[in-house]
């Protein structure tokens, strides 16, 4: 094995983020090749549609066997860049169990078997990362895995999705409705046909499994993640948050529970103030807070999707194991060792933003109050805005907790006077 020995890679995935790791691979050869110290030869390209035309990629490199190239013995490593859980499960862990490394940008994947996959990975000694799956070029795993090591997390909480961040910008800023907003989003691109993985916030949570496993080194039930996405977010909620001085932004949240023994992870619509940064975070742009105790909080921004900016974070990724595999190591294991439980959203504690239409008769104001006191909710700010026989009601909460305020709703909901509840949300910062 000598300087001159390439490190051979196979990209099995070449459509929006493979197709621009491919062009990177080639445009910046000679500069991987003193960064790593040994050449990246790229050995094998896996597709669907072998018969596609893909202009820069040498068709003799394609191949639709994408197990089979995982598991060559003369690939190093595999950039696995299909999406989904299943064949990619497989292309994964065939290269993983023959100790071959892997870097992905599959938050789908990492999020529901990461745990495994790093087992597999320390198993046969092989590395795997995943930087692109989170957040697209920012860099945001490795200071978890790496640069914060030292220190203890506490919360982790950002906006890792662009497409619902472009659409509820675009109800605050052009006074769009949902699916207005929604339609445009699609036309530029930023949202898919079928959005519902981004707007029911999956997507979003997937990326927040992966942020809780690595800022607190404990596995995640997911099963008890907490998710709502932005679909039932309306044009009165943003007016009403504007007039409060916030703004609605969707949320992946990871913390510690304040006795520190357990983990809640939670994505939902949440009210921020106006002069918060991540209120500033517009359009399709991603940002993200790491809380810790003696770093304190340290914010990290840039684009979150997009073909070039995931392949920035990929071929990094690919770099770093390069690296490795130029020098005989490998990088640290990050299976988790915390035993910390996660918990239910239920015993999590913030303040709401709750927004009733009442009728507009004498003694309303008093009923509400008295059915939120009633539930041990304590009201911070009331507004009041009439209309006809209707009249808005717009709350915000001191600190409750999530089951009180769930009581609370359902107490509202069953008084004559409540037509109808327009949106309930946690306010953050
Ligand atoms: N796009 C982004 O902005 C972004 C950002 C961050 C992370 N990611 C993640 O990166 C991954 C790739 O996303 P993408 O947007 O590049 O997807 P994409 O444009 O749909 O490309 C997927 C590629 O994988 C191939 N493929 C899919 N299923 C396959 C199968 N069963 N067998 C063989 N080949 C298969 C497709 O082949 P054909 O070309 O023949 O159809 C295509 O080349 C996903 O995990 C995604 O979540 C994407």
């Amino acid at each position: 094995m000598t300087e001159h020995t390439p490190i051979r890679v196979a990209v099995i995935g070449a459509g929006i983020v493979g197709a621009s790791v491919i062009e990177q691979l080639a445009a910046h050869a000679a500069d991987l090749q003193s960064r790593v110290g040994r050449p990246i030869e790229l050995v094998g390209v896996g597709v669907r549609d072998a018969s596609k035309s893909r202009p820069g990629i040498n068709p003799a490199l394609v191949t639709t066997d994408v197990v089979g190239l995982a598991s060559r013995d003369d690939v190093d490593i595999v950039i696995e860049l299909m999406g989904g859980t299943t064949d990619a499960a497989d292309v994964v862990r065939a290269a993983l169990a023959r100790g071959a490394s892997v870097v992905t940008a599959n938050k789908a994947l990492i999020a529901a078997e990461g745990v495994a996959l790093h087992k597999l990975a320390d198993n046969s000694g092989a590395d795997l990362y995943y930087e692109g799956a989170v957040a697209g070029a920012i860099p945001l795993l490795r200071p978890l895995r790496e640069s914060f090591v030292g220190d203890h997390i506490t919360k982790v909480l950002g906006i890792v999705n662009g497409t619902t961040n472009f659409i509820l910008t675009q109800m605050t800023d052009e006074n769009l409705s949902y699916a207005e907003a929604l339609a445009q989003a699609q036309a530029l691109g930023y949202a898919e046909a079928d959005p519902t993985a981004d707007v029911s916030g999956q997507d979003s949570a997937a990326k927040a499994i992966i942020l809780a496993r690595l800022a607190f080194h404990a596995d995640i039930d997911v099963s008890r993640v907490s998710v709502e996405g932005i679909e039932n977010v309306s044009i009165q909620d943003i007016e009403a948050a504007k007039a409060m001085g916030f703004a609605i932004k969707l949320l992946a949240v990871a913390e510690l529970t304040p006795d520190e023994a357990g983990v809640v992870v939670r994505v939902h619509p949440t009210l921020i103030p106006a002069d918060h940064p991540l209120a500033s975070v517009r359009g399709p742009f991603n940002a993200v807070f790491v809380s810790a105790r003696a770093a304190g909080d340290v914010m990290f921004y840039g684009r979150g999707a997009g073909g070039n900016p995931t392949a920035s974070a990929v071929v990094g990724d690919l770099v770093t194991v390069a690296r490795n595999i130029a020098s005989g190591s490998r990088g640290f294991s990050v299976t988790p060792y915390a035993d910390l439980a996660t918990r239910e959203l239920g015993e999590g504690r913030t303040s709401y933003y709750v927004n009733v239409q009442v009728a507009d008769e004498p003694g309303v104001l008093a009923t509400v109050a008295t059915a939120f006191a009633d539930n041990g909710v304590s009201i911070q700010v009331v507004r009041q805005d009439g209309a006809a026989d209707n009249a808005s009601l717009v709350l915000r909460t001191h600190i409750a907790t999530d089951a009180a305020l769930s009581r609370t709703v359902e107490t509202l909901r069953s008084l004559p006077a409540v037509r109808s509840i327009v949106g309930v949300m946690r306010v953050e910062g």
